[in-house]
Parts: C-alpha cells; structure tokens; sequence
C-alpha cells in the first residue's frame, strides 16, 4: 500500500509518500522557523495560515518525486493531534478532503506514535518490545511499548517538557528559537566542570520528570554573573549552556536506565525533536553498554516533525483496517496510551 503522510501541528509542515512494499518514496519538509523568530515561540495563528499556504504545493511536489500520481495512493495519514487545533485542522481538512475526493481511506495518526515509529524507517529497526524516550518540545514521556498501539505510559514530565526546557533557557541566553540546537551548539564551547546544575527528580524513585525547577536555576545562575544590563560574558554564556544540557541530558539517561531496569527490557528507543540531541545519543550509549542494552533513534531530520513518520504510522493501521469516518477529526489533547492496539483485519 502506497501512504501519503501529512504533517501539520506545529511549525512544519511536512509531506512523504511510504510504501509498504519498496519503503519512503518521497518526502519534503517546509519549517517556519523564520516566521516565528521575531516572536520567540510559535505564534499559532501564523502557524496555520502557513500551512495553508504551503500544503498543496508540498504535497504535488512530493508526488512528483516520488513518480505517484493520485490513482498510485492507496490511503492518506494526517496528524490528527496532539498539536495546534488550527494547524491540525488545516492537514486534517486537506487529508480527509483528499482521501474522499481520490476514494480512498483516511487514518488520523497520533503525531506522539508518529515519532515513536520514525526509527523504524531507519535500515537497521528496533523489535518489539522495546522502552520509548519520547521527547519533543510538547512532551516528555518513557513508554513501555509491547507492539504498536499498545503502550503503558512509565513516567512523563510534571511540568515542562525536555524541549520546552531547552527553548526557554536558550531564550535566557538570548539565543534564537529553536533553542535545542542553539543550545548543543553553544554548549560545545562550554567547559563541563565550571557549573553543577541539579539533576531533577533522580534522587527519588518513580519514573516522573521535571524541568521548571531546572529553568529558574538557569536563570539565577545567568543573573549571579552578569553585570547591570548586560548577559555574562561569551565563555561564561556557554557554560551555562553546558551545565544545562548535562543536567537535562543526565536526568534522562537515569531515568531510561531505570525505565529498562523496572521492565526488564534490554531495547531503547528514542525519539522527538530532543532525540537529535549528540549529547544524549553519547551518554545513553555510555549508560546501555553498561548494562548490555542497546538503543534505536531516527536520522537527524525524522527526529524533528516531519510527514515521514506519519505515512509510516499510518501506513500500519491502514493495512490493518483502520480509517476515519466521514468527518475531520483533529484532536489538541490526545494522551497516547488510549490508541487502540494494532490488530489485522
Ligand atoms: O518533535 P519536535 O520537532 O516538535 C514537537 O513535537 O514538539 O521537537 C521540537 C523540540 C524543540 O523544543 C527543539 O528545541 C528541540 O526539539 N530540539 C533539540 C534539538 N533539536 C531540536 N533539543 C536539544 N538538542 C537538539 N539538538
Ligand atoms: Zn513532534
């Protein structure tokens, strides 16, 4: 079956055709960075118009490159949530509209499953069962994941989640936004031992996360060093911005290590825009070696939202039989422990 894979429910919007027999066909991404980086966070209304703006055109070009025409199509998955209502509905409207105007099924597709599932694109894929880091700047979550669509939430964050994290303390350091990659990049001029930033939440047991208390000492340690008006100095900057990636970074890899502990799994896989992070692909390395695990991300460009994952997602509960009603269903708040299980028809 040959998926059309639609992706809007933030800021990029993303196209990709999968097939189940030969594998991703085609695929393109349009991000709105540049739109947004005058108001340092995504503006949701902005957000949509541009996916309005750029859907159709992404999507012919995606066909053009894959070779597919329409009557190639056998289904179309659409981010259906979580995410922005106005952008969801902008890919849910053209998705389910496609789908009955080529007369094929539809899927809405969970975007947190989407990224769950995007290192099974890669050559070498993880089998189930396996432990799931997901970490995006919605969400973070560990997940015990038996097969697809049967997921056991272990512990997410109580407050911010890890991406929200490293965008607000990026913006402190008066870096631009995305601030995860601004960040890793600053961080690498930074000297590991100057700064100990706290690691939340490890010195208790439970699989639970939070960030908030991290931020404020973020921003203390920015105002203990900087002079009237002014941030601290460049050398001070990117210590800082390597304090707080360790302190996240480490945080995470204690608690996947416990996650793998209490399941008894050997098998982690991590996904979500946080999931490009080099610095946490290191440590979770140096962490599962110890302990004989091993562990599965996506290439660099599916960590981040991309359409890829979701033809791939939808793909799957397509050929089991799975398709929308009549109707655009796009949902804000979706907690992904209430998918149904992935059975064949
Ligand atoms: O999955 P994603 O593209 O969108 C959501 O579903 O939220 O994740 C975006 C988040 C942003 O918060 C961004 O700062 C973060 O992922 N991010 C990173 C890196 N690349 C993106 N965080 C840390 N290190 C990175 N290299
Ligand atoms: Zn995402």
């Amino acid at each position: 079956m040959r998926v059309l894979g639609i992706e809007t429910s933030c800021d990029e919007t993303g196209v990709a055709v999968y097939d189940s027999e030969q594998g991703l066909l085609a695929h393109t991404l349009y991000s709105q960075v540049a739109v947004h980086a005058e108001y340092g966070g995504v503006v949701p209304e902005l957000a949509s118009r541009d996916h309005v703006r750029k859907l159709l055109p992404l999507i012919r070009e995606v066909l053009a490159d894959a070779n597919t025409t329409s009557a190639d199509i056998g289904g179309i998955a659409y981010t259906a949530g979580p995410g922005l209502i106005g952008a969801l509905m902008v890919g849910a409207s053209m998705g389910r509209s496609l789908a009955y105007a080529w007369q094929v099924p539809a899927v809405g597709v969970h975007h947190m499953e989407g990224h769950l599932l995007a290192p099974m694109l890669e050559e070498n894929p993880p089998e189930f069962p396996f432990v799931a880091l997901l970490v995006s700047g919605g969400h973070t979550q560990l997940v015990e994941v038996k097969s697809i669509g049967q997921y056991r939430i272990l512990g997410e964050s109580l407050d911010d989640a890890a991406g929200e994290a490293f965008d607000k303390a990026a913006k402190m350091l008066d870096l631009d936004y995305p601030g995860g990659p601004e960040i890793a990049r600053l961080a690498t001029q930074g000297d590991t031992s100057r700064f100990k930033f706290p690691r939340p939440m490890t010195d208790r047991p439970g699989l639970d996360f939070s960030f908030s208390g991290l931020k404020t000492y973020t921003l203390n340690t920015i105002a203990k060093h900087r002079g009237d008006d002014v941030l601290p100095d460049d050398q001070t900057m990117a210590d800082i911005a390597c304090a707080f990636q360790e302190a996240v970074v480490d945080t995470l890899a204690i608690k996947c290590r416990r996650a793998l502990e209490q399941t008894g799994l050997r098998t982690l896989i991590i996904a979500g825009g946080v999931s490009a992070n080099t610095r946490l692909r290191e440590k979770l390395s140096d962490s599962l070696a110890k302990v004989n695990g091993e562990i599965f991300y996506a290439r660099h460009e599916f960590c981040t939202d991309n359409g890829a994952m979701i033809a791939y997602a939808g793909c799957q509960r397509l050929l089991a039989g799975q398709q929308e009603a009549l109707t655009i269903r796009a949902i804000p708040r979706w907690p992904m422990d209430t998918l149904p299980p992935l059975t064949a028809v």
